[in-house]
């Protein structure tokens, strides 16, 4: 590696200081105090990191660089401005973009040294090539499923995963074959096709709805690509940003899987979602009581606790702003408001917390589900703002429903529960809610912001304007 003259012991700090602020940076997202830090701790992390990399001379052209790099930010500003409820879906695409550049490295690292290949390089760069190839193609498969490019519903054929398991040993064998034969150039493609094929089948079966977990798996593969891509460059900083999203991409899908009652197991092979409109179809006719936006501003202004309960619904709708008018209103008349945030409410980690604090809600206003749901007996009304699943009681009680043992929030134990959503459709896992046919139910039929709205209108005194 040639090195600008002086500059080892710059670039050896500065790759220092990326690898430390990389990890301050996870610690300080885990809150949502801290996060806004932990989002500039990454930032001027990668940075350093690119910065120390381009004093490297003699191993990259500046020109070309100069070009990727004007290149890159044309295409990453307008990636970094699509709605919220869309981030899936881009994470998506920019683990597409890592694992792609992963494996371009990793192929062209291989033909630069070419039979003259120790073993442990050998086996690391096939680890980077085969799991940057199949996360390649498989985030482009999640992105495009999430986006509804592709179809949503699980792909399924008879012997699927032994298709795939065969697949996978192929690539691992033609892998230790090059370990022991690094002069067999003509294998290292068939290698990276195979992998490129397996990304795509192993998404196919997975349904659109489990997509953010698969992402999130998908991110802890582009991690480790990463970190083996660091063994075979010698970049310990590589190593280690790999190794921090390896594993906290893994840490996450198992918070996702487990927050859902799913194993790993049944949300990659599961084909989970199939069933819904079997399921939707087969329920018999029950009634629901509704109301109007005057009489839920009227419930409301009588409480004295009210637990809200955001969900998808809000997201989409873009309500929390007007959440935040409804919680002002009702908290300057002495009701004490609080917000109950489920672990998969949303569509992704952390949704219902972004939303809100983008809001500007009080962060010490958040309960998480474990702190709130002792207390929902206790509490005069919660209103369910656009969340459907993650109040349903089938979970606790129908050993039959496709979501039972998922926890739940025990909405239905207010003394009113409240309704915000636009029909008696179902959520992301496509059944019933028993929820909504209690005699303590009210369900306020209509899109989240203005029907939030209206309640705000009603409890200012302004509802026939
Ligand atoms: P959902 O169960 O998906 O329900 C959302 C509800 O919002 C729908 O029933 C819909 O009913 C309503 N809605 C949609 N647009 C609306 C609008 N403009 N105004 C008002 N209501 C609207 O949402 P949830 O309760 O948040 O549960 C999340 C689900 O996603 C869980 O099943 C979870 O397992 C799954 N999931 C979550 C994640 C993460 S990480 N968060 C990842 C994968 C899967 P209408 O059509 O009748 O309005």
């Amino acid at each position: 590696m040639n090195i600008l003259p002086g500059t080892q012991p710059i670039i050896e700090i500065t790759y220092l200081v990326a690898s430390v602020l990389f990890i301050l940076s996870l610690k300080w997202m885990s809150s949502p105090s801290t996060a806004r830090h932990g989002v500039r701790a990454g930032e001027i992390g990668m940075l350093l990191a690119i910065g120390g990399t381009l004093l490297q001379h003699g191993i990259v052209d500046y020109k070309s660089i100069a070009i990727a790099l004007v290149l890159g930010t044309g295409i990453g500003i307008p990636l970094g401005l699509v709605q919220m409820t869309a981030v899936p879906q881009r994470t998506a695409l920019s683990h597409a973009f890592g694992a792609f550049c992963v494996t371009l490295v990793g192929t062209a690292e291989f033909y630069l040294r070419s039979p003259d290949i120790s073993r442990f390089t050998m086996a690391v760069l096939s680890a980077e090539v085969i799991l940057g190839s199949l996360t390649f193609t498989g985030s482009l498969m999640a992105g495009g499923k999430l986006q509804e490019i592709l179809p949503q519903r699980p792909l399924t054929y008879k012997g699927q995963n032994l298709v795939n398991l065969v697949l996978l040993t192929i690539a691992l064998a033609g892998a230790g074959y090059l370990v022991l034969h690094p002069g067999a150039r003509q294998l290292f493609p068939a290698i990276v096709g195979i992998s490129f094929l397996l990304g795509v089948l192993m998404i196919i079966p997975i349904g659109g709805a489990d997509m953010p977990t698969v992402i999130s798996l998908l991110n802890s593969y582009a991690g480790l690509s990463a970190a083996a891509m660091g063994f075979v460059l010698d970049s310990k900083l590589l190593i280690i940003a790999g190794a921090l999203d390896g594993s906290s991409g893994f840490i996450l899908s198992v918070i996702m899987s487990k927050a859902m009652n799913r194993s790993f197991g049944n949300v990659l092979f599961g084909a989970f979602g199939q069933v819904q409109a079997a399921t939707v179809a087969g329920q018999e006719a029950r009634t629901a009581r509704s109301a109007t936006a005057e009489e839920a501003a009227a419930i409301l202004v009588a409480a004295n606790k009210v637990v809200v309960v955001p969900g998808y619904g809000m997201a989409v709708a873009q309500a929390q702003h007007k959440v935040r008018e409804l919680y002002d209103t009702l908290s300057k008349r002495g009701v004490e408001v609080r917000f109950a945030i489920h672990p998969v409410a949303g569509r992704m980690p952390g949704h219902m917390n972004v939303l809100l604090a983008e809001a500007d809600i009080p962060y010490d206003r958040l309960v998480e589900m474990e702190d709130i749901n002792g207390e929902f007996s206790q509490t005069d009304v919660a209103l369910v703002i656009g969340a459907n699943d993650v109040t349903n009681p089938a979970a606790r009680t129908d050993s039959s429903s496709p979501i039972y043992g998922m926890p739940i929030l025990d909405v239905d134990k207010a003394r009113t529960v409240m309704v915000i959503k636009r029909s008696m459709s179902p959520g992301f896992a496509g059944i019933d809610n028993p929820l909504y046919y209690l005699d303590k139910t009210l369900m306020l039929f209509g899109d989240a912001k203005l029907f939030v709205n209206d309640i705000v209108r009603e409890l200012a005194g302004g509802g026939n304007n």
